[in-house]
């Protein structure tokens, strides 16, 4: 197991669900993509989320935060009933973030600008505001780009602005899709500190995240879940998924080994 492990501090002893998904299905043009998906998130776990490409891992996240609403199947944050609140909703009242895929930042906009924009809409006082956007540009090394347009931005940069962006806000819950992708290894190590900080920081929070460094994802989940043909295949510790044989079989393949 990667050092980083050795920085959480679990202490999710009792159950209180942050996230319960019951029994989610969705189709797109009448294709299954989810079949049947439950799912319970406990205050201050960190649930990593694998399967192959294609699978519906980003679709899920997209009914997490109130983009698509499935076919059938219910979404509960804090025990309340949000499968019919929009995303704006979940964000305000409820703490929901996303780091999207892909995208995620303005174009147009200036690195700094990227922050504030997001600061402006979630904080209210305007110290914390400043406060924050310097923060959140210390925090991911991005003082030599704070002017830069996000155009023109390198791969990993444009990751950690939408990071950047999507911790501002001070979230609950905080889903990350494939957020590893394009950052170098110190940047990595960074990141993986933060989620685990994050947790510790605020231990009624949770944290999702998808990604295929299976191994840096691995390192600091406290559960997860391997999605394959609709459905979830396989949950538990890293070290309880790895031997799993349906996760084996349909992802890991037969030499993955996490130290
Ligand atoms: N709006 C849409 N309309 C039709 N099909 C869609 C739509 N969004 C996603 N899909 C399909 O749903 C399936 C799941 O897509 P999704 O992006 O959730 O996969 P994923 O598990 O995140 O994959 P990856 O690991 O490549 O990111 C794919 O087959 C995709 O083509
Ligand atoms: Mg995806």
């Amino acid at each position: 197991m990667a050092i980083i492990k050795k920085f959480r501090i679990k202490t999710f002893k009792k159950e209180k669900p942050k996230i319960d998904l019951k029994n989610i299905s969705l189709s797109f043009n009448k294709r299954q993509i989810l079949d049947d998906i439950s799912l319970k998130i406990q205050e201050g776990e960190i649930c990593g989320i694998l399967g192959p490409n294609g699978v519906g891992k980003s679709t899920l996240f997209n009914i997490i935060i109130g983009l698509l609403k499935p076919d059938f199947g219910k979404i509960f944050i804090n025990s309340s009933d949000v499968t019919n609140i929009p995303i704006n909703r979940r964000a305000l009242e409820f703490g929901v973030c996303i780091v999207p895929q892909s995208g995620g930042i303005f174009s147009e906009l200036t690195c700094e600008e990227n922050l504030k924009s997001i600061a402006e809409i979630i904080l209210k006082n305007k110290n914390e505001r400043v406060f924050n956007v310097e923060k959140m540009i210390s925090k991911f090394q991005l003082e030599s780009v704070k002017n830069i347009k996000g155009k023109h931005l390198s791969g990993g940069q444009k990751k950690r602005v939408c990071i950047a962006m999507a911790l501002i806000s001070n979230p609950k819950i905080i889903l990350m899709d494939e957020p590893f992708q394009g950052l170098d290894l110190m940047t990595t190590r960074e990141l993986q500190e933060t989620i685990v900080n994050l947790q510790t920081e605020d231990n009624s929070r949770c944290c999702i995240i998808s990604d295929h460094a299976a191994r840096d994802l691995l390192a600091i989940s406290d559960k997860a879940i391997v999605i394959a043909n609709k459905k979830i295949i396989a949950q538990g510790s890293p070290s309880e998924l790895i031997i799993n044989k349906n996760a084996k079989s349909l992802y890991f393949g037969d030499s993955f080994k996490i130290n």
